[in-house]
C-alpha cells in the first residue's frame, strides 16, 4: 500500500469561540453606533512608501528580496530607517552588534518601556514584507504619536533586530539571542558565514564592537510589554477571510548541521560494492527527515532539509564530503526532543552503514513559547474597536518575540499572506491588510503605553 509520506491531519488553529464571536459583533455594533472612539489612524500611503523604500534595498531585483546582515543593502535600509526614525523625533542607538533601538520617551520618570519592532534583513531571494511590516509598523504608531503630540507615561521604542534570519550564519534570531544574553561573544565568534568568517568578525569589519555586546543585554525590570506585528506566512488566516491574527503560542526551532564523510573516487571506474558514498548516505536521512516529521513526532512537527553543499561537486566524481542543514520546528518541546533523537539515530545507522564518519552540529535552536494573555487582550480589544474580526492562533515561523518572551511579556499580530507564501519572490500581503495590523498595533501600543 503506498503511504503518502506527507498525508498528515490538517492543523487545527484555534479559533475564537462562537460566542466570543458573537460578542464581538455586538461590541463592533455597539461601538460603530457610538461613532467609534476617537481613534488616531496611520497612514497607508506613507506605510506604502516605506515597505516601498525597504525593497529598493536589494543585491537580488530580479529575482526577489536578498538584503542579509551586514551586507551593502542591509546598510542603506538601515541608513534609512534611522532617518526615518529621527525625523519622527525618535532617540537612535546602534548596539555592539547591529540591532538598532530608537525611543520616544514616556512622562513618567522611570516607567517601564515599551517595545515593538521585527528585522530588516531577508532570506536570499525572499519577499518584501517578513521583518520589514513590523518594523514599518512600529515606525508608522511612533509617527502617528508624533505628529499628534500624545503624551503617554510609558516610553514607546522601536526596536529591530539584526541577523534574525540567520542567512549569513546559520543561526535564526541571532540578534535577540544575543540582547536576551543567549548568545555571548564565545557564540559570535563560533558562528560562521559559508567563507569560514565569524559572526563576530564581520561585525566588527561593519564598524561595530561586537566585544561590547554584554553591555546590551536587556533589562526585564525595564521593560513593560513587547508588541511584533508580522506577516502570517501561511495560509490560514486568507483562507478562512480574516484580516488579522492574534498570535497564542511560537514554534521552537532546532537548526542542525550534518556532515558525512567517506572516500571521494571515479564515478566510472569504482564498483558499488567499494563504495563510501555520503552522497547517497545523505539522500537516505534526507527522506528520513520526512517520514520522521510527518509519521513519527506530531500532527504539529515540520521537518526541512533547505541546504546541501557536497564536494568536489563534480558530476563524474563520488563525492568526499556532503554537508547538509536540517531544520525541525514544532510548538511541542517534546516535538523537537523525539525529532532530535530520531535524526541523531538514523545519521548514525546510515554512516555505520554506509562506512562513512559523521557529525551533527546544533547550530541553534529557540524553545516554542506561549504568548501573553493579557497582551493578547490589548490586541483584541483593539481590533474590536476597530471592527477588525481575527482569529487566536499559533506561529510555525520562528520571531524574535520567542527570545523577547523570556524577559518581558509578549504578544504577536499577523496579517494575511496571499497564497500563504513567504520567503519567496511571490511573498506579497496588500497595503490594506497592512494598514489594518498597522492601526491595531498603534492602538495596542497606546494602551500599554497610556
Ligand atoms: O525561519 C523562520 O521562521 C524565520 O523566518 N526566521
Ligand atoms: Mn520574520
Ligand atoms: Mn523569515
Amino acid at each position: 500500500m503506498q503511504v503518502d509520506r506527507r498525508a498528515r491531519k490538517p492543523v487545527k488553529y484555534a479559533r475564537v469561540s462562537r460566542k466570543r464571536e458573537v460578542m464581538i459583533f455586538y461590541v463592533c455594533i455597539l461601538n460603530a453606533k457610538q461613532g467609534g472612539a476617537y481613534m488616531l489612524s496611520t497612514s497607508i500611503d506613507r506605510i506604502r512608501k516605506h515597505i516601498e523604500t525597504f525593497a529598493g534595498f536589494n543585491a537580488t531585483p530580479r529575482i526577489g528580496c536578498t538584503r542579509v546582515s551586514y551586507s551593502p543593502q542591509y546598510r542603506q535600509a538601515q541608513d534609512y530607517l534611522v532617518r526615518e526614525c529621527e525625523a519622527a523625533g525618535l532617540a537612535v542607538s546602534i548596539d555592539a552588534i547591529g540591532n538598532i533601538r530608537a525611543r520616544r520617551e514616556g512622562t513618567a520618570p522611570g516607567a517601564r518601556a515599551v517595545l515593538s519592532g521585527s528585522h530588516i534583513d531577508t532570506v536570499p531571494h525572499g519577499g518584501n514584507y517578513d521583518g520589514v511590516a513590523g518594523v514599518v509598523g512600529a515606525l508608522e504608531a511612533l509617527t502617528v504619536l508624533a505628529e499628534n503630540s500624545i503624551s503617554l507615561s510609558h516610553p514607546i521604542e522601536l526596536i529591530v533586530f539584526v541577523e534574525e534570519e540567520g542567512s549569513v550564519f546559520g543561526s535564526t534570531t541571532a540578534g535577540s539571542k544575543a540582547l536576551a544574553g543567549v548568545y555571548g561573544v564565545d557564540d559570535l565568534k563560533r558562528l560562521k558565514d559559508n567563507e569560514g568568517k565569524s559572526f563576530f568578525d564581520t561585525a566588527a569589519e561593519y564598524g561595530l564592537d561586537p566585544a561590547a555586546i554584554g553591555r546590551f543585554r536587556l533589562d526585564g525590570e525595564k521593560i513593560k510589554a513587547m508588541v511584533e506585528l508580522h506577516i502570517e506566512q501561511s495560509v490560514v488566516l486568507e483562507s478562512q477571510g480574516f484580516p488579522l491574527g492574534v498570535v497564542q503560542a511560537i514554534a521552537g526551532i532546532r537548526q542542525f548541521s550534518i556532515e558525512l564523510c567517506g572516500v571521494a573516487n571515479h564515478a566510472g571506474a569504482t564498483p558499488m560494492n567499494l563504495r563510501n558514498d555520503p552522497m547517497a548516505a545523505a539522500s537516505r536521512i534526507i527522506t528520513f527527515v520526512e517520514e520522521a516529521a510527518a509519521q513519527k513526532a506530531f500532527d504539529t512537527t515540520v521537518g526541512t532539509v533547505g541546504r546541501i553543499q557536497c564536494q568536489p561537486n563534480v558530476s563524474n566524481v563520488i563525492p568526499g564530503r556532503v554537508v547538509f542543514t536540517v531544520d525541525a520546528r514544532d510548538v511541542k518541546p517534546e516535538g523537537l526532543e523525539t525529532m532530535d533523537r530520531l535524526l541523531r539515530s538514523e545519521v548514525k545507522r546510515v554512516a555505520d552503514e554506509y562506512g562513512l564518519t559523521a557529525t551533527v552540529d546544533l547550530l541553534g535552536e529557540s524553545r516554542p513559547i506561549t504568548l501573553s494573555q493579557n497582551i493578547s487582550g490589548v490586541i483584541e480589544n483593539a481590533a474590536i474597536n476597530r471592527n477588525v474580526s481575527f482569529l487566536r492562533m499559533n506561529s510555525g515561523a520562528v520571531h524574535d518575540a520567542c527570545l523577547l518572551a523570556d524577559i518581558t511579556d509578549v504578544g504577536m499580530i499577523f496579517v494575511p499572506s496571499a497564497g500563504g507564501r513567504s520567503h519567496v519572490p511571490e511573498e506579497f500581503t496588500t497595503m490594506e491588510d497592512i494598514a489594518t495590523g498597522c492601526d491595531v498595533l498603534l492602538d495596542t501600543l497606546v494602551e500599554l503605553a497610556r
